[in-house]
């Protein structure tokens, strides 16, 4: 894979912010972070228990982190300690990028109404939707100054898209949670914007069956016919976290190549996503 580029400049100087959500260095997460650090933030990272640390530790220090904090956001007790982490380190921060979901693999093959458990929807629901307000409302009560939130979301909230399933229905709560934030902490001037990314080779994308279809089809269907660059996701996330975004929020924003505005796809694109003449 070609390294890399993000464009540098000041965007981001003098702004502090955490990062919640790097599993690796394929992760979204770790491209809007390294897209932010190259302007001038500087950033505090969480990862999900002892087996992440190996590979996010490594990452977070060659940006500079001091603040690298374990955190599992289905575990208040942690939640509160990495907040108190990034407040007696920093006392105020400015963004916070929150960049989680999860989802038993079994709710995410076959059909929704077969697979989807009491139980599967709750955890889905709670680490991808009700997390991003847990971490709104921690991360908030440090910006006495403003500031702004990301969240990530995808297309399978608003339309049915196979196997995403329970997802789905966990992003389009995280979409309606955007905007509920997005007016609740507007007066204080805290934007919060969430960014609709096409499909991307991650570890959380593995999880979901139908994956190679679904590249095929995206890069077939979209407008742009390519499937999505992590670079254009970090890119819109600067735009968002950055004064570049001043006056938007409560917004869905779409990095997907045009896909999600194709109502139909062209008649050669369905035939070379399906590899038939
Ligand atoms: N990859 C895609 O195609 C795609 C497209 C649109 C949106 N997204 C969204 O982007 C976000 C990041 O996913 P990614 O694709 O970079 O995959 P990823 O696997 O790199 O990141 C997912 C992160 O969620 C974290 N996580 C899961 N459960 C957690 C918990 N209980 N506590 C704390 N952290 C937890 C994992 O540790 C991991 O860092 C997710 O919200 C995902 O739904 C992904």
């Amino acid at each position: 894979m070609a390294k890399r580029v993000f464009p540098t400049g000041t965007l981001m100087q003098g702004k502090k912010g955490l990062i919640m959500g790097v599993a690796n260095k394929n992760s979204i997460a770790w491209a809007i972070a390294e897209q932010l650090a190259a302007q001038g933030a500087e950033l505090a990272f969480t990862y999900q228990g002892e087996a992440l640390e190996r590979r996010v530790r490594p990452l977070a220090e060659s940006l500079g982190a001091d603040i690298i904090v374990p955190c599992d956001v289905t575990d208040d007790a942690s939640m509160d300690a990495c907040f108190d982490a990034i407040k007696d380190t920093w006392g105020e921060m400015d963004f916070l990028v929150h960049s989680i979901a999860f989802a038993g693999r079994e709710q995410l093959a076959g059909s929704f109404i077969d697979q989807t458990t009491r139980e599967g929807f709750a955890t889905a629901m709670d680490i991808s939707a009700y997390s991003f307000v847990d971490s709104a409302r921690r991360a908030s009560a440090l910006m006495d100054a403003g500031g702004a939130m990301i969240t990530m979301t995808y297309l399978g909230s608003e339309r049915v898209i196979p196997n995403y399933n329970v997802m789905g229905v966990a992003k389009a709560a995280l979409e309606a949670c955007t905007r509920y934030l997005a007016a609740d902490l507007g007066p204080r001037g805290i934007r919060v914007n969430a960014i609709s990314a096409g499909p991307l080779k991650t570890l959380a994308a593995a999880g979901i069956g139908s994956g190679r279809h679904m590249f095929r089809f995206n890069k077939a269907a979209a407008a742009l016919r390519e499937n999505t660059e992590l670079e254009g996701v970090a890119g819109a996330a600067l735009y968002l976290l950055s004064s570049l975004g001043t006056s938007c929020t409560g917004e869905t924003h779409h990095v997907d190549g045009g896909f999600h505005a194709i109502g139909m796809p062209q008649e050669e694109a369905l035939k070379q996503s399906l590899g038939i003449d």
